[in-house]
């Protein structure tokens, strides 16, 4: 078994692929787009890091070299009708031993709400364990965030904890982190 996955693979709507050289003007605008969509969860995803097209291409070949390197598996999705831009799957690595993976999402702030997401990440499941071979995938949630909630738990992850109120925002409110995980016992039996 090669322990890595698929560089490209579809769902019924989308395409799902690593990043290649080249990405970088699309990287750019995606980010740029939803900088504000994505300003309170995920203010810390990378893909708004870069703060043009050029950070943006070395930031996509970065994320390329983790891939090979098997230390973290980007997936940009893209709607196979048009092609454009959907969102992104991210699957860390926690542990090569157990083997234990973590799972991340956004979706592109015109994608929202029809289901791209879930499709996207059963997938990503799936080959998770069959692929990387996993014992678990978890997955973290503010405990605010509903949308995020809802995809993990249609994924078929166990709410295993609940943090409250281990992070504050700029306003002084806090928010709480449900901790999720789906063991392949869990995903084996459906
Ligand atoms: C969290 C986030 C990724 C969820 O995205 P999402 O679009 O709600 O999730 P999905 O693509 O799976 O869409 C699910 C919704 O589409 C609806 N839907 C519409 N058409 C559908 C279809 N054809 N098939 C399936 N579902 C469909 C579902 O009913 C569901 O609605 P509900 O959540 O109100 O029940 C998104 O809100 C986001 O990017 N937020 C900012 C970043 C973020 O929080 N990331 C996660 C950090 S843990």
């Amino acid at each position: 078994m090669s322990f890595t996955l698929p560089d490209r693979f579809e769902t019924e709507r989308l395409i799902l692929r690593r990043y290649q050289a080249g990405d970088g003007p699309l990287y750019y605008a995606a980010g740029q787009k939803n900088r504000a969509h994505l300003q309170r969860y995920e203010a810390g995803n990378v893909i708004l890091s870069p703060k043009n097209e050029a950070e943006a291409e070395a930031v996509v070949l970065d994320l390329s070299d983790e891939w090979d390197q098997r230390r973290a598996f980007f997936l940009g999705t893209f709607a196979k009708a048009g092609g454009e831009f959907v969102g992104q799957v991210y699957v860390g690595v926690v542990n090569w031993e157990t083997p234990e993976f973590e799972v991340g999402y956004i979706v592109d702030q015109d994608h929202e709400g029809q289901g791209y997401v879930t499709e996207a990440v059963r997938a990503v499941v799936k080959l998770i364990f069959e692929c990387l071979d996993a014992h678990r995938v978890r997955l973290q949630c503010d405990d605010t965030n509903l949308r995020s909630k809802r995809v993990a738990e249609r994924c078929g992850f166990l709410r295993e904890g609940h943090l409250r109120e281990n992070h504050r925002y700029p306003d002084g409110s806090f928010s709480g982190t449900y901790l999720y995980g789906l063991l392949r016992e869990d995903y084996e039996l459906g």
